[in-house]
């Protein structure tokens, strides 16, 4: 029996905030860790790229964990306003998010361009974030299930383990509405995306997997607690240093 992974709670700043700001939450993040203590999980913080810089330096040296939120699949080239992996890892991040579905959405990713993408963050030594979910019409189809475990088949790469790799169940739906999912759905979901790791990795249930989706400091801990969560995805939540900090502390 696997030990449960430590949780990992990671902020998606999204196109969110300017430096002074920015530098002014991470300091928050950490006068709330300073007074009151270490949370029962991994803090990451994801801001916008050209933040990270900034950011980076506020955190440096500390327990908080820095990530991207996207990279480009090739180490270098011709590629105009694109960042590599290799960048940021070189700018001090850990962790790489990719295939959330605002990408997805927004620039035509699909699950091979994600499946390259954290191909990329691997050789580079980033642990990428790989999101899956479905939209409310493929939910309302009743085809949820069938739908992530597709993007897993398609997106995870065959060099993905336990320890250099995170999911992250978000729900179109529920990315910014304030719905979420009932938990038996979420633990429908989580149990597959587990189910589904069995046979390509290694250690299937040490790998984390987050919920995404309107994750606030009332409903974390409810979410936290289902069995094949591992952590939370938080957008919204995560620009105010408060209520980042009640969802981190609702890992137990
Ligand atoms: P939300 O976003 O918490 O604002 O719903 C989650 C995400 O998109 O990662």
């Amino acid at each position: 029996m696997v030990e449960k992974p430590r949780f990992l709670v990671a902020g998606n700043w999204k196109m969110n905030g300017l430096r002074d700001e920015s530098q002014a939450l991470a300091r928050q993040l950490l006068d709330l860790i300073a007074s009151d203590g270490a949370p029962g999980c991994d803090m990451l913080v994801c801001p916008p790229a050209i933040l990270i810089g900034p950011v980076g330096a506020t955190v440096r040296d500390t327990s908080i964990l820095l990530g991207a939120q996207d990279c480009h699949p090739n180490g270098a080239g011709a590629h105009t306003g694109d960042i590599s992996a290799p960048m940021i890892a070189d700018s001090g991040c850990a962790y790489v998010i990719v295939g959330h579905s605002e990408r997805r959405a927004d620039h035509g990713e699909d699950d091979a361009l994600v499946r390259a993408k954290a191909e990329a963050a691997l050789e580079a030594g980033l642990i990428p974030i790989i999101c899956v979910g479905e939209t409310l019409a493929e939910r309302d189809a009743g085809r949820a299930v069938e739908v992530v475990l597709g993007q897993l088949d398609g997106s995870l790469p065959g060099a993905a383990s336990a320890a250099n790799t995170v999911l992250a169940y978000e729900p179109v739906w529920a990315i910014g509405t304030g719905r979420t999912p009932t938990g038996d759905d979420i633990a429908q979901v989580h149990d597959a995306l587990r189910g589904g790791l069995a046979g390509r990795i290694s250690e299937p249930d040490a790998m984390r997997i987050l919920y995404g989706g309107s994750v606030k400091p009332d409903n974390a801990a409810e979410i936290l607690a289902i069995e094949n969560v591992n952590g939370a995805l938080v957008g919204g939540a995560s620009l105010k240093a408060d209520d980042f900090w009640g969802i981190c502390q609702s890992c137990a």
